[in-house]
């Protein structure tokens, strides 16, 4: 949460400040701001989005080489002009920008102000700009030093931009358990809390470790640990397309991403399929496997649609591989008591790789010395590297809040690890793994079916159903996680009120919402549990519930009994999730936009949610 970009060079500051909030955006929109060092150092702060900033900022004046920039998610204090970053000390010597949360930061701010400072904001952030400058300024310190101690007093999380007057050659910039990525120009030094933010740019990168202060000035770049001790830095080259980050002739990110789940689930498992002989070849796992083959439980973690990802690899471990499985909210397990075996198996799922629950429900787990693994989209992020060995998604940049192609993608890496397990325990045999990678080849293709011929209608159904006020979502077996996240996706762009039950629960409960305004969807494409689901569909029915059922092409039964239904093609029980899902998130689409919501930035959200 929260986004935050910074320059150093012989060029202009404020361009790339403003395309580095845009791309950052999706990290939190309740204000924006940005300081930039001229013969003084200015100040824009605005509630609202980026483009509120610039119609504020107008032909105000915005020369110069050094500035930093920020885009906020509110964790304290409103989201409002006076709490917007960048904030400037009381003395004017020192203005940051932070992502992450300060722990410490009453306890600090009690001392600040018993010290005679006064604070402008109700932020944590405001405290560590003025917790520096202090030490700054008694200890007659330079700025390296006074960041460096103040950051040893701080108990937190934090990236962080920073500017200090008396050095207008120099941008500092430091994390701590939140995201930051360097970037070397020609000339330029970049700061950046993703690097979609640069990419633009610059290429060559670095990726600090938590506690490193960057000192970055034009042509040179130093790091130095809290304890003062020299690092070298290691530079990393992207490789990413810059057109996977625009939205191209997409209106929003959302639907780009959603149409790009053929490519993107195909780039999932490209590289990880050998042809002769047919075998699957996951490289991130291969010296864990053994491990893993004899994993006494494997507990997954993750959060939001993460989780429901997870939800899925339970289901297919179990049934193929036969280990068992628990899948676990990361903010919950982060502070239960749980119980971790030596030989338990710890899976985190995350899009981002920088989810804090998910962070600190490993940490947990290490410390209980289980084996933490990782299945992450974002190459050099937190998780993959906090986690002994892991898989990348490889699903490409994904801006949209709402998740669609991570999701495909995560479910994608989790069956192919089932199978795999399930052959390393010989409980698949040669011939049923070649028929399985024969029809995941197949799956970006049907996607692309289902792309091609469904939108329309679900267009048109959304047309139908955009102005009712809950939503119920019904599936059994591995459809039951789609169905929570079918509503998952509804809820967060439509706002509109979505459970998702397994389908045989409606009776204990959801069945007495039931009328002719409650739209359910059922997910119910031929499984072992098709004719129960025929049932629940008769039962929905009976009350006069309009179904709008995802089938398959070849269904007959559901398609006579519900009030519309999305044919969608066969494929293997283990695969049929990802088939499943496209529709659930076509119409959240179609029905948010319908509604006049912002999908890619609903309210309330941000999609790398760096804070607890
Ligand atoms: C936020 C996002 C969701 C995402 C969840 C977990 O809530 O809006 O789309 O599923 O965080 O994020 P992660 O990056 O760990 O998958």
């Amino acid at each position: 949460m929260c986004g935050i970009v910074g320059y150093i060079g012989t060029g202009e500051a404020y361009p790339v400040l403003i395309s580095g909030l845009k791309r950052l955006e999706y990290r939190g929109y309740d204000s924006a701001g940005i300081a930039i060092a001229g013969k003084t150092v200015t100040l824009y702060k605005r509630k609202g989005k980026v483009n509120d900033l610039v119609d504020y900022i107008d032909s105000r004046p915005v020369a110069g080489h050094l500035g930093i920039g920020h885009t906020r998610w509110a964790t304290h204090g409103e989201p409002d002009d006076k709490n917007a970053h960048p904030h400037r000390s009381m003395n004017g010597h020192f203005i940051l920008v932070h992502n992450g949360i300060i722990e410490n930061h009453r306890r600090l701010r009690e001392r600040l102000t018993a010290r005679g400072y006064r604070f402008r904001s109700e932020t944590d952030t405001e405290v560590i700009v003025n917790l520096i400058e202090y030490i700054y300024l008694k200890g007659h310190v330079s700025a390296t030093t006074a960041i460096r101690l103040a950051l040893k007093k701080t108990i937190g999380a934090y990236g962080l931009g920073i500017i200090c007057t008396d050095e207008p050659d120099t941008l500092f910039a430091i994390r701590k358990g939140s995201p930051l990525v360097i970037g070397i120009g020609e000339h330029a030094r970049y700061i950046a809390s993703d690097a979609p933010a640069i990419m633009e740019y610059t290429r060559k990168v670095v990726y600090p470790e938590d506690d490193e202060l960057v000192i970055l000035r034009p042509d040179d770049l130093t790091i130095r640990t809290l304890e003062n001790e020299f690092h070298e830095p290691e530079i990393n080259i992207i490789e990413q397309d810059i057109g996977n980050i625009e939205k191209g002739d997409f209106p929003h990110y959302m639907l780009k991403e959603i149409f790009e789940q053929p490519a993107s689930v195909h780039d999932t498992f490209r590289g990880r399929i050998s042809e002769k002989p047919l075998s699957l070849h996951l490289g991130g796992l291969f010296q864990v496997l053994p491990k893993l083959t004899k994993a006494d439980r494997i507990i997954i973690l993750g959060c939001g649609t993460s989780w429901h990802a997870g939800l899925i690899g339970e289901y297919l471990i179990e049934e193929y591989a036969r280990i068992p499985v628990e899948v676990e909210y990361a903010s919950e397990f982060r502070y239960r008591h749980p119980v971790i075996r030596k030989d338990d198996v710890i899976l985190a799922i995350s899009q981002s790789g920088e989810t804090a629950d998910t962070l600190a429900a490993i940490r947990k787990a290490k410390e209980a010395g289980a084996v933490v693994l990782g299945i992450c989209n974002v190459v050099g992020s937190s998780i993959p590297r906090e986690t002994v060995a892991g898989v990348y998604t490889h699903a490409g940049p994904e801006i949209g809040v709402a998740s669609t192609k991570a999701f495909t993608s995560q479910v994608t890496i989790l069956t192919m690890i089932a199978m795999l397990l399930a052959l390393k325990k010989g409980l698949l045999t040669r011939q049923q793994l070649h028929a399985f990678i024969q029809e995941l080849q197949n799956i970006p293709e049907k996607m692309q079916y289902i792309l091609e011929h469904n939108n329309e209608r679900l267009r048109i159904l959304a047309e139908k159903y955009k102005d009712v006020n809950n939503f119920l979502y019904l599936g059994r077996g591995n459809f039951f996680p789609v169905a929570l996240e079918g509503a998952l996706k509804l809820k967060e762009i439509s706002y509109i009120h979505a459970e998702g039950y397994p389908a045989a629960e409606m009776k204990h409960g959801p069945i007495a919402l039931i009328d002719e305004n409650m739209p359910v969807v059922v997910i119910a494409p031929k499984d072992d549990t098709y004719d129960k689901i025929v049932s629940n569909i008769r039962e929905i029915k009976a009350r006069k519930g309009k179904v709008i059922a995802i089938v398959n092409e070849d269904d007959d039964v559901i398609t006579q009994l519900a009030d519309h239904v999305v044919k969608i093609p066969s494929t293997s029980m283990a695969l049929s999730p990802l088939l499943a899902v496209i529709p659930l998130q076509l119409l959240a689409y179609h029905i948010a936009t319908m509604r006049g919501c912002n999908v890619d930035q609903p309210r309330n959200l941000a999609k790398s949610v760096t804070v607890e």
